[in-house]
This record gives structure tokens, sequence and C-alpha cells, in this order.
């Protein structure tokens, strides 16, 4: 007999977590305005809003907080991640910082202007928001195929090389500081790139000399999809493929919190050792010096670990199947989400479930409370309300999809806790004909309005 799938782990330390009841539920949304960002931890049972710093780290990972060197500068902490990356990613050049937006924020204040032009594969809010805010644009170059939730194509996260050409071709060459390609693509349901589309990308890039930014958040699961479906990689390691990716890299920003397996950190990457020097002055005036910025010495360590966990082939192959099996129990169930199964989360298709709930009541937030309220799940809604207003108009941006995510923390919940999930969502499905309004702001920030929008139901 074929033996099972298990995970590659075992469990040492373990965590409680509580359950509670819909009417207490019920006054908890309440209060904290139907925002699940202002819910307090304790009152969520199985807690999906991200996969972002809520992962377990290793025996390995804690052992090695422990050797961390606190030196202000030169510790050997900064050496050891200088190490990873270079042996793992390939760059000579780095800084570190607290976490991925800090790195953009280092890059992007050194490498951008107003009026400048910024394509990408469906930027991360953040990243977006960091480049809106300098008053440059982020035009989204996605695939067509990435809207269609039910299609299944092998890398719905890769970038249509004739959308980016036309802009690459269109915009002054002083106005296009970078391209960034995002591995893989969260905001398009966790869809990988292909390393065909990264090439051809590059090659654009090159062509037009424009830098190719790779956010790098998801890398390595985007690697373990290239070696899963693309031909010719099922038989190199997943250090091969990453190595292979960011040849055709000229810098990286990186969130740790994701494949890095770790609780904080972050850090900017360069080939150009120009580019790296001209980084250092954001890098110091924000996050700290070039040897620590942002980052403690422990952090430092668990992060040079966890890169090089994080790209073994067991690691992500015991995540990825997780996400997988609950994928697998909405097929079941009949559920539709961005097909096929992403590498960190399974994107509910919201528009397809509460078919009754106008746009304008945030079709996605709607969906993310009902299933609060239903086993106490947190989602994250990406939507409209995460899609923010216009920068120039002011109005509310509908996007195609309405989404709700469900990350899953790399080795931190069990299948069980996905067959709970699971059923939960098939009880909202069951009862979706009887929701038929949703939410009006009462009050937003005006960008990234999402962490901290105050809403009341809509009547
Ligand atoms: N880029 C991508 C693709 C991301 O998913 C994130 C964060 C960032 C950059 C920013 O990194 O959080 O360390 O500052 N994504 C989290 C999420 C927050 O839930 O998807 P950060």
């Amino acid at each position: 007999m074929k033996l099972p799938f298990s995970e590659s782990y075992r469990i040492k330390m373990v965590e409680h977590i509580r359950r509670s009841t819909r009417e207490e539920r019920e006054e908890w949304i309440k209060d904290a305005h139907y925002n699940l960002f202002q819910l307090k931890s304790e009152q969520v049972f199985i807690d999906l809003l991200t996969d972002s710093g809520t992962g377990a780290m290793s025996d390995r990972q804690w052992s090695a907080m422990m050797l961390g060197d606190e030196s202000y500068a030169g510790a050997s902490s900064y050496y050891n991640m200088k190490s990873a990356i270079k042996d793992i990613l390939g760059f000579d050049y780095f800084l570190p910082t607290h976490q991925g937006r800090a790195a953009e924020n280092v890059l992007f204040s050194t490498i951008l202007k107003e009026g400048d032009v910024v394509p990408g594969n469906s930027h991360f809010d953040t990243t977006k928001g960091h480049i809106e805010f300098r008053r440059c644009a982020a035009p989204d170059c996605t695939i067509d195929e990435a809207a269609d939730t039910q299609l299944e194509i092998p890398f719905k996260g890769n970038m249509d090389p004739a959308k980016l050409e036309k802009i690459l071709k269109e915009t002054p060459h002083d106005k296009l500081p970078c391209v960034v390609l995002t591995v893989t693509n969260n905001t398009a349901g966790g869809q990988p790139v292909s390393m065909k589309n990264i090439k051809e990308v590059a090659a654009l890039c090159k062509q037009y000399d424009v830098p190719l930014l790779m956010d790098s958040a998801r890398f390595a699961e985007n690697a373990y999809f290239i070696k899963q479906r693309e031909e010719g990689y099922a038989d190199k390691t997943i250090k091969e493929i990453v190595r292979e990716m960011y040849q055709y890299a000229d810098i990286m920003t990186m969130s740790s919190k994701k494949d890095a397996i770790v609780n904080m950190g972050g850090f900017v990457a360069f080939k150009s050792k120009d580019l790296w020097h001209r980084c250092q002055m954001f890098c110091i005036m924000n996050e700290g010096y070039i040897t620590y910025g942002g980052m403690s010495g422990r952090d430092m360590n668990a992060l040079a670990q966890g890169l090089d966990e994080g790209t073994e082939f067991d690691t992500l192959d015991s995540r990825i199947h997780q996400v997988a099996y609950l994928g697998a129990k909405l097929d079941e169930y009949g559920i539709p989400y961005q097909r096929p199964a992403g590498g960190h989360a399974i994107f509910l298709d919201a528009k397809k479930i509460l078919t009754n709930v106008p746009k304008e009541e945030f079709i996605a937030q709607t969906l993310a409370v009902e299933l609060y309220l239903e086993a106490g799940i947190r989602g994250v809604e990406i939507g409209s309300i995460l899609a923010d207003r216009d920068p120039v108009t002011r109005e509310n941006r509908y996007p195609r999809l309405e989404l709700l995510r469900l990350a899953i923390p790399r080795r931190t919940y069990t299948d069980n806790h996905m067959d709970v999930v699971a059923a939960a969502v098939k009880n909202v499905y069951d009862r979706r004909d009887s929701i038929k309004r949703g939410y009006v702001i009462t009050a937003e920030l005006p960008v990234m309005r999402h962490f901290t929008v105050e809403l009341d139901k809509a009547k």
C-alpha cells in the first residue's frame, strides 16, 4: 500500500486557542466596527488573516536566536544573513529592514520621483501604496486569465508581456525606475509566475534598460510550483530553481515574515553596488545602521536559518499540501474560489457566493463578517475596501474580483482545523440567499484604509 502524505515535522510546543459563542462574536464584531483587523486575537478561533509573521519557527531557528549577536555594527548575525542571501539567492549586497514594506520604503525613497511609472503584476497593497503616495502610477499588467476564478491554468500569476511592453514603449525612459514582478502573485490568489514568464519579463526589462525588481515574499512557494508544474524543472531542487529565478532580477524586496518563516524581518537586496550605496541613506534614516537596519541580531539569525529551511522541498510540500487540502474540501462542497488553490491561501470568490449583496456594500467584506460570525474564523477582504479610492477622483475603486482570502500560517494549524474552516464556509454558503445587505463605511484613512476602516450595517 502506498503510504499517505504526512508533514515533515513533529510538534514540540502548543498554544491554546479558545472557541466562542455566536452571541459573543456578534457583540465583538460590532465593537470592532465590522473590521476584522480590529478584533482581539483571543476573539478569534482560527486566524487566517495572514500568513505573515504567523508561522511556527523551528527548533533550529529558536536556537539560532540564542546565538544572536546584538552588536550595533558588524554583528556576526548580519554576516550570517549576508551568507544566506548570497548562497541561496545570489545577491552580493543587501540592507536589512524591519519588514517588507520597510524594504519598499528604503528602495522607493531612493529611486522613485513624482510622475514615475512602475508597472507590475497585481502590486501588493503596500507596494502600490508606496508608489501612489509618491504620486507615481502603478499600472497592472497581470494576465487577463487571472480574473476568471474558475479557469484552471498553472501560472495564473504571470505578467502579460504585451501589456508590459506597451507601457515600456509609451513611457519616457527617465520615468521608468523599475518593473515589479511579485512572486507568487498574492493579490491574484497566491498564484505562481512561471520561469518562462520571468525570463520574458527580464528580457523586456533588459531591452528597455529598466531594472527588474522581484517582490519576493513567497518566492520559495513560487519555486515549488515551478518544480511541480513547469516542464524541465521536476528534477531540480528548490534551491536550484530559486538561484535561477534570481539570475534575472536586479533588485529584490523581501518580507521575511512569509517564506523565511520569521515573525518579523525583511530586506532589500541588490546586484548593483552603486544602488546599494545610494539606498543606505534611507536605511539609516528610517530603519537603522546598514548592518542591522530595523532588526535585532537574534532576528537576523533566525531569518538566515529560515531562508535555508524555507527553500527545502519538504517544508514547502507540507505547507502547500495543506492549502490544497482545504481547496479539495471546498471542492467537495461546490464552493467557488480562485482556482487552482494558491501557495499560501484560498481566495473565496465572494461575488459568486453572495450574489444578492450590491458591490457598493462591499461583498467580500460581508462574507468575511459572515464567516467570523459562523465559527470565529478570521479571513481578510481582498476587494473594494482594500482597493482604496482612486487617488485622483477619490471615487471608490471596484476591482473585477471580490475575494475573501483565507491565508494559512506555516506549520501552525492542523488539517482538522482546515476541516472546520471548510465546514464553516459551507454553512455560510448554504444560507447565502438570505444574505442580502452588506456594509457602509463610516470612517476611513486616505491610503490603505482597510486596516482601520470603520463600517456599519447597510440599511
Ligand atoms: N509584498 C507582498 C507580496 C506581500 O504579500 C507583503 C505583505 C508585502 C510585500 C509587505 O510585507 O508585511 O512584511 O511589510 N503581505 C502580508 C499579507 C501583510 O497578509 O499578505 P510586510
